[in-house]
């Protein structure tokens, strides 16, 4: 602009000597400070615009002042102060009113950095699902809670007493060596050992120990063992405890509960066997048997190969049962020659591998979300 130096020139350098002149020298620093005044754009802007006009020392208007006002020849300074203070009025309220602008725009910026848009759609964080394994529980619960049993849960951490001898399977018992387990390593001195409980057995004595007779339980839980993993093996695993025990408890109440589960569990056109077994703890023992789900019970597939699931068996072994031997009885103080009942302990894993069709058990406990979903 050819105003920019001028202010730092004096009147005379200038060639101004009529006061008609001054005006035409304030319009070209009017037209200088719109300028500049378009340009300042943020706070950091403004700040310089600001300074670069009312700065005490080298600001355009402290420059007209000591340039122009000053040494200006008596019939000049009058014109050269009067369009001063009106150029300095403008100046001021101009800068003034650039200030507020600036800042209810930064205020407007920040308000709609922080606004929130109801109209868009919510972060959508994905809902968590039961594990395949407390789903099955789920259902056995449900089918043993529908005919008038109720659930119970135990310690995992066991005294000897509990998950073997008060179940007939006394120290050096060769039924301890199928349950080999985890000792929990105690100070000396310590009033008995503890273990991770082998099974869910225990907590027959322990429910027969708080309760009289009628007994109808079932217990889901973990357990322990030091089985080596493979397909069907896990050195922890889940199983459900079930105790009937009354004064006239039947060898018929036991299988006709043990069919009604499995036919609720599998639908109603698996068939079932017993075989004759060995617990300590029941007397008749047996396995109970379903007939193959995955090949309907002809050892056969579909293509007339070999069934993979019972390798030809037609049937699959699902768990141990039996008739409550009466030398548990003895270790509850219940009377061996009133009450009968039974007992069952069910694999949970294994049930749910058969009736899902899962080949690994270690798929349960790797926590892959591609198996996790499939069960949702
Ligand atoms: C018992 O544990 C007895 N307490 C069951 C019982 C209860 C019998 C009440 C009579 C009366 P067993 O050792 O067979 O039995 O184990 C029961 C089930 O646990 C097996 O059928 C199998 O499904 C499952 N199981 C055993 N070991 C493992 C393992 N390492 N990994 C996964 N499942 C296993």
């Amino acid at each position: 602009m050819s105003s920019e130096d001028s202010t730092k020139k004096t009147l005379a350098a200038l060639g101004v000597t009529q006061p008609e002149q001054i005006a035409h020298l304030f319009a070209g620093v009017r037209a200088r400070f719109e300028f500049d005044s378009a340009g300042a754009h943020n706070e950091a802007g403004w700040k310089l615009f600001r300074d670069a006009w009312l700065g005490r020392k080298s600001g355009v208007l402290a420059q007209i002042t000591d340039n122009w006002l000053k040494p200006a020849t008596p019939e000049l300074k009058r014109a050269v102060g009067a369009s001063l203070n009106e150029l300095r009025a403008h100046v001021e309220s101009h800068i003034e009113a650039r200030r507020a602008a600036i800042e209810s725009g930064a205020e407007e910026a920040a308000l709609a950095k922080e606004r929130i848009d109801l109209s868009l759609p919510g972060v959508i964080r994905p809902i968590g699902s039961h594990h395949l394994i407390r789903q099955v529980f789920q259902e056995i619960e449900d089918i043993f809670l529908s005919i008038g049993f109720s659930v119970v849960e135990g310690p995992e951490i066991e005294t000897p007493y509990y998950n073997f001898e008060a179940l007939n399977i006394p120290e050096f018992h060769p039924v301890r060596d199928d349950m080999d387990t985890f000792y929990i390593e105690l100070p000396k001195g310590a009033p008995t050992p503890l273990l991770l409980r082998t099974h869910t057995s225990p907590m027959q004595i322990r429910t027969m120990e708080k309760q009289k007779p009628p007994v109808r339980v079932i217990v889901p839980g973990k357990v322990y063992r030091r089985d080596n993993p493979d397909a069907t093996h896990s050195f922890m695993f889940h199983q459900v405890e079930g105790l009937a025990v009354d004064t006239d408890i039947t060898f018929c109440d036991f299988t006709g509960t043990i069919e009604y589960f499995v036919k609720q569990f599998f639908g109603p056109s698996v068939k079932t066997r017993f075989r004759p077994s060995y617990f300590p703890f029941t007397e008749p023992s047996v396995e109970f048997d379903v007939s193959c789900p995955f090949c309907g019970g002809t050892g056969s597939s579909a293509s007339g190969a070999t069934c993979s699931k019972c390798k030809g068996a037609a049937w699959i072994e699902l768990f141990g049962a039996g008739m409550v031997d009466p030398a548990v009885y003895g270790f509850v103080s219940y009377d061996a020659k009133r009450v009968s009942g039974f007992a069952f302990g069910i694999g949970i894993d294994r049930l749910a591998m058969l009736k899902y069709g899962i080949d690994d058990i270690q798929v349960f406990f790797q926590n892959d979300l591609r198996f996790l979903k499939q069960f949702p």
